[in-house]
């Protein structure tokens, strides 16, 4: 999924038609200036809903430094990745607390966050935010349960250069995981040795499923990963190794048995020296 997303500012809040009559004003908008008026706009009422925080709140504001191949604090927050790396995953700010615990918006370190630094988004968004989390924190129609088992998003991503070692690996699957069924050598990161050496090195992980999220699998690297080159694979070999709760099997398409290479990504060597 490479949607491209547009910034619509303005738009955003249900107070848009108040910002709408702003358009044309001087000065005191910070440079964003409404953009002109499409001729039939979507509708950009801001509810609390996944799907209408994520188009109002999180691709337009948020995405720019939280997206790419380095997101602010390892927190993806564009359309593909946003659910997966908040619902029940630690803040690294404040790792005691989940970035989104689904009915405990006190205890949701996206509220805390927002509230604190308000990080571009007005201080009349968060109620929606709030409600969302209140209401459990449900995933939007963006994320259909699909009728293929398939592996629908990754982060790091593919070609990847991250600037620091990641604190975890996010694979997306269209459909909720089996985790009682999981074996643990399903999932493999290694390393990959210079081409001199060849070869590649296995890297102890733990695997986890976030509560409220079933459809994500959180890889956590044992240690911290030195700069180089690494890939996560999904071993297809073993039997019932990734299966969904409805007992499909992971769909790999033509590869068929074997291993399933899911990213490949770079830690970039310390910039510092
Ligand atoms: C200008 C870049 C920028 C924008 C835009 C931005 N952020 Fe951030 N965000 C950061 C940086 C840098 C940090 C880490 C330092 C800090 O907390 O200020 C951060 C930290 C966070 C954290 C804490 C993550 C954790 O795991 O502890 C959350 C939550 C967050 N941002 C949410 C948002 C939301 C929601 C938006 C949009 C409304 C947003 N940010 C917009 C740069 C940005």
């Amino acid at each position: 999924m490479f949607t491209k997303h547009r910034a619509v500012w303005g738009l955003r809040s249900p107070g848009g038609v108040l910002l709408l009559a702003m358009t044309g004003c001087s000065g005191g908008n910070h440079g964003m200036d409404a953009q002109p008026m499409a001729a039939n706009p979507p509708s950009m009422m801001l509810t609390a809903d996944f799907d209408s925080i994520q188009a109002n709140i999180f691709t337009p504001l948020c995405a720019g430094c939280h997206g790419g191949a380095n997101p602010a604090e390892n927190l993806n927050l564009d359309a593909a990745h946003s659910y997966n790396d908040l619902v029940d995953v630690p803040s690294t700010e404040e790792p005691t607390l989940d970035r989104v615990k689904p009915g405990d918006p006190t205890d949701s370190y996206l509220v805390i966050h927002m509230q604190k630094e308000g990080d571009g988004a007005p201080a009349s968004d968060i109620p929606f935010v709030i409600q969302w989390i209140q209401d459990g924190a449900l995933p939007g129609s963006q994320m259909p349960m699909s009728s293929e088992f398939k592996v629908a998003a990754v982060e790091p991503n593919s070609g990847d250069t991250l600037d620091a070692a990641p604190s975890r690996i996010v694979i997306g699957f269209t459909q909720e995981l089996d985790g009682g069924g999981m074996n643990p050598a399903a999932v493999r990161l290694e390393r990959i040795n210079d081409a001199a050496e060849g070869g590649t090195l296995v890297i102890p992980v733990s695997l986890s499923i976030p509560a409220h999220n079933a459809r994500a699998l959180l890889v956590t690297p044992a240690v911290t990963l030195p700069p180089g080159q690494y890939q996560v694979v999904l071993n297809m070999d073993l039997t019932a190794a990734i299966r969904s709760q409805s007992g499909a099997p992971l769909d790999v398409g033509a590869a068929g048995i074997g291993e399933r290479l899911v990213t490949r990504f770079s830690v970039a060597a310390d910039s510092r020296d």
